[in-house]
């Protein structure tokens, strides 16, 4: 073999595991210590095999002290807990430090110089002395839309803020040799959230992926987290609106429409990853009060609890729960009458759920997507293989042809 086209191999070589590396999907698991220490889940407990990326969540947002802003020691001990215990068992799965903060916490942070720069200190600590791979931003209900409890001025400080950050991030990743460190972003999947607070082309464009939160989706469906939304049937038959729109409206609540707005504007499918949460949804509403939208004045009023996938599995297989599929959420549910007189409904996911999420993540060419918790799977198999979900969806993600692939095939 001549010099040359041994150079010319190993050349093409090292392109396709640049891109063997690059291309695949992302599944990632979130961890929580404060729901995990209850059951006893410790961070040995994570199936480092199935999770190439864990989620910390999360720090609470740095309290100011002077100039400074700090973070909480017992949230830096718990982090620290973490990343032992990851890279004692593994030299290539990533750490995502997660920071929450409120509307009011990220506006007031984020439209001052000095406060900015300080966030930033504090955030890039994270990364330099406390290991961390990546930090991802959980700014929750941004912008004034009603929904969002933040200012109208969010969507350009967030980009300022950003934009400090990936300039920090961009340094500390040069501080190290071969040390890539990323920032995240935790996007809303509300409508109205979507169309005031960000400025979707440039959040994408200044982080490394953004994480899209399904709770925050419009609570108004009967499944939590829907696929498509519940057509509203109107009221009243207005001649001008019945022929715009037929005399229903689909409401574009699911993720189907949601999660292509942040597509149609811009943001690169394969920095997006769809967040899946692993529980259930649980009401209990008195049936019979009507608004003059129809039957959902008590359902948007009921009491609403969290079920996680591990208790719900085997709380709905006790007697008198009655099943459904909700054919437009794509999403099954069950209910039952309690003795006051009100009904019970958990809305929850399961492989049939998955299985449609899962399509549509596959079809819109997402970059992956990330688990929330990886103990709230059944993780002692109380109702089959423990670990069925994530088993379930990490295949999925692993199937999904890489994008380069899906290019060849595409031109083919
Ligand atoms: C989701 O929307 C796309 C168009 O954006 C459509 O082709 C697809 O059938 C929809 N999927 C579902 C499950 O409704």
């Amino acid at each position: 073999m001549s010099q040359k086209l041994v150079f010319r191999l190993a050349f093409l070589l090292s392109l396709l595991v640049e891109f063997s590396t690059a291309q695949n999907k992302k599944f990632v698991c979130s961890y929580s210590p404060s729901k995990a220490a209850p059951i006893g889940y410790q961070p040995e407990f994570i199936p480092l095999e199935v999770c190439p990326y864990v989620i910390f969540k999360a720090f609470s947002f740095p309290s100011v002290v002077g100039r400074q802003m700090l973070f909480n020691d017992n949230d830096k001990l718990a982090f620290s807990r973490l990343v032992s215990s990851v890279r004692k068992r593994s030299n290539t799965v990533r750490v995502v430090a997660s920071i929450d903060g409120s509307a009011r916490d990220f506006t007031t942070t984020s439209s001052a110089i000095v406060r900015r720069k300080a966030f930033v200190q504090a955030a890039i600590t994270l990364l330099l002395e406390l290991d961390a791979d990546a930090i991802e931003l959980n700014w929750q209900s941004p912008g004034n839309s009603g929904v969002g409890s933040g200012d109208g001025l969010d969507r350009i400080t967030m980009v300022q803020l950003l934009q400090d950050l990936r300039q920090a991030v961009n340094a500390a990743s040069k501080s190290i040799q071969n040390r890539q460190r990323e920032l995240w972003f935790r996007g809303s999947l509300h409508p109205n959230v979507i169309e005031t607070a960000y400025n979707l082309l440039d959040v994408c464009e200044l982080t490394d992926h953004v994480t899209l939160d399904p709770n925050t989706a419009d609570s108004l469906e009967n499944a939590h987290a829907p696929l498509r939304g519940t057509p509203q049937v109107l009221p009243v038959q207005i001649p001008i609106i019945t022929q715009l729109f037929g005399n229903s409206i689909e409401p574009g609540t699911g993720f189907n429409t949601t999660t292509q707005r942040w597509i149609d504007a811009g943001c690169a499918p394969k920095k997006l990853l769809l967040g899946i949460g692993l529980h259930g949804v649980r009401k209990a509403y008195s049936p019979g009060i009507r608004s003059f939208l129809g039957d959902r004045v008590g359902f948007m009023t009921a009491d609403t609890a969290y079920l996680e996938h591990r208790e719900l599995c085997t709380l709905i297989k006790e007697e008198g729960w009655s099943y459904a599929w909700d054919e437009y959420g794509g999403m099954p549910y069950v209910t039952r009458a309690l003795q006051n007189g009100q009904t019970e409904r958990i809305s929850y996911e399961d492989l049939d759920s998955l299985r449609l999420k899962m399509d549509m993540v596959t079809q819109k060419r997402f970059g992956g997507i990330y688990v929330d918790f990886v103990h709230s799977d059944d993780i002692y198999g109380r109702c089959g293989q423990a670990y069925l979900m994530i088993a379930y969806l990490s295949s999925r993600v692993r199937s999904i042809p890489s994008d380069i692939g899906f290019a060849i095939e595409w031109i083919q």
